[in-house]
């Protein structure tokens, strides 16, 4: 029997993250818009990857640039309107690219009708969808944590008497996911972007829906990040989550191949891996973001990925990323020196050759870097809150560098960030013309995974390398091609690395041309050299 989970789509395909405010701007605004995204559209079939992630394009006071929602059904004039969003649907699909947006249901804005509703009265109807406690002094309930604003998730409201809770900033109040109206209203939200043709959902802080039903303050815990005080045991990971992922399969899964992915949550790949359901009812994929945090080592990524592997239940599909709007990009994380574009070649091979599903982030397919941004040009709130002791996020959403004109070709008029100041040397169109550039490393390497199906769906084996070589083969068995065999050899180090590799054909490398024979044996790998050699 055919198992219909293997040709799930989103398994095989290769995800790009949109940060629509900084991708493309259509009506000289200065801010990234939906038709600006399908302005662009024939640019990712031209790099080749299959869909796109879109951050949040809702109706919003933009208080989190997005992730504060005002209405669950409609576009944010900012970006456009719900016929833009169809029109670039319907485009995409046109080329064959699937489209997934955001949920953002933890919270609301505290603009949203429903909240504005829910403060006016204890009584009010839709009181109970929020989170309360009664104001009985200046204590806040427990010790839970506004995570944006540095300070207690509690906030008072006058017109009730009570505090209610806000773990990011006092602008996004807390949904009560035990209130069955609630659920049932988020339930439709859901299901209006799927009726609209939406291929899924990237669900926001997904293990966050749920906080402990006796308001426990959370134990401390040692650590020099003041969100990691505390354990986030009693306001964050909560068992309830389990039968709600469950309840949104079941809507996802009624409309075909829909595909939700958790945002479930960072730090703890355990959490992640469990959020799949134990007979793969539960999120299709649950993000990685383990490498979000390592340091550049191949044996850091290796048993990264060897421990991500060995936590997801049976049928559970891995996925991987590097890069997001909430971390400063990998460019320049692992940059050293001169050797950032190197590394930028190592990483892009080890996302695109490890089995699972890549996501990519806008801007890391020409190696966009963070810059420090002065005080007054901060946006992020968690920015604003932290600086000069963190910058915030928004070094990683600067505008997209198209080209070497005004604003990067981003926008004529001044964007809401300052485009990065390498865009002149640094941008899609001088990357795109010049055949050793890393736009083209990733455009060779997606068009790789789509002619070697190894890559997609084979197996995965680890070979034996030197500490600083992480190396493994990808197996496939094809009824008509026989058994296809692919080795992947990533040096992370500034020095050269023997190795001891098979004999094939090279498909990919940055020393040796495609096509080249090696034989079996000793190899040495120069610095930071890549060798993708074909076995079949
Ligand atoms: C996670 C999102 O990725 C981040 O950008 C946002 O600020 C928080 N959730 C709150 O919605």
């Amino acid at each position: 029997m055919i198992d219909r989970r293997d040709s799930y789509w989103w398994k095989q395909a290769v995800f790009y993250q949109v940060y629509p405010r900084s991708f493309k701007d259509s009506n000289a605004d200065g801010i990234g818009d939906l038709r600006g995204i399908q302005d662009k559209l024939d640019y990712f079939r031209e790099l080749g990857v299959d869909a796109l992630w879109i951050s949040p394009f809702f109706k919003s006071p933009m208080k989190d640039f997005g992730y504060d929602i005002s209405d669950y059904k409609d576009v944010d004039p900012i970006f456009g309107n719900l016929a833009d969003f169809l029109s670039l649907l319907e485009a995409a699909h046109e080329r064959g690219l699937r489209i997934v947006i955001d949920l953002v249901v933890n919270h609301s804005s505290d603009e949203h009708p429903w909240f504005k509703a829910a403060r006016s009265s204890r009584t009010d109807p839709k009181h109970d969808w929020y989170l309360w406690k009664p104001k009985t002094g200046r204590r806040p309930p427990n010790n839970w944590i506004s995570l944006f604003e540095q300070r207690s998730a509690w906030y008072p409201n006058e017109a009730t008497g009570e505090w209610y809770l806000a773990t990011f900033t006092r602008n996004q109040p807390e949904f009560n996911w035990r209130n069955p109206e609630l659920r049932e209203a988020i339930y439709d939200a859901t299901r209006f972007w799927l009726d609209l043709g939406a291929d899924g959902f990237r669900m926001d802080v997904a293990t966050a829906y749920f906080k402990d039903a006796e308001f426990r303050s959370n134990p401390f815990s040692f650590n020099l990040v003041p969100n990691l005080l505390q354990h986030h045991i009693y306001d964050r990971n909560r068992p309830e989550i389990f039968g709600v992922f469950k309840d949104f399969r079941a809507i996802a899964d009624s409309y075909g191949d829909r595909m939700l992915i958790g945002e479930t949550h960072g730090l703890d790949p355990g959490l992640a891996a469990s959020c799949h359901g134990s007979d793969d009812d539960g999120l299709h994929m649950a993000f990685n973001f383990d490498f979000l945090y390592r340091r550049w080592s191949a044996r850091l990524f290796r048993e990264s990925a060897e421990r991500w592997y060995k936590l997801l239940p049976s049928r559970a599909w891995p996925n991987f990323t590097l890069s997001n709007h909430d971390q400063p990009r990998h460019y320049y994380r692992y940059r050293s020196g001169r050797h950032a574009d190197e590394r930028a070649r190592v990483t892009a091979t080890m996302l695109l050759c490890l089995r699972g599903t890549p996501f990519l982030y806008y801007g890391e397919e020409i190696g966009m870097n963070c810059e420090q941004l002065p005080r007054a040009y901060l946006r992020d709130p968690l920015g604003v809150a932290t600086w000069p002791l963190r910058i915030g996020r928004d070094p990683e959403r600067t505008p997209m560098q198209w080209d070497d004109t005004l604003n990067a070709g981003f926008s004529p008029v001044q964007p809401w960030l300052p485009v990065n100041t390498d865009y002149r040397r640094k941008n899609v169109a001088t990357q795109k013309s010049d055949p050793a550039s890393l736009w083209n490393w990733y455009a060779a390497l997606l068009r790789l995974r789509k002619s070697q199906p190894a890559l997609v769906t084979g197996t995965l084996t680890w070979l034996d390398a030197p500490p600083e070589v992480m190396a493994w083969r990808r197996s496939e068995r094809r009824q008509s091609e026989g058994k296809q065999n692919l080795e992947v050899y990533l040096n992370f180090s500034g020095k050269p690395e023997a190795i001891n590799i098979s004999a094939g054909i090279v498909l990919q490398g940055t020393r040796l041309p495609p096509g080249q024979a090696v034989s079996a044996g000793r190899c040495v790998l120069g610095p930071y050299e890549v060798l993708i050699i074909s076995q079949s």
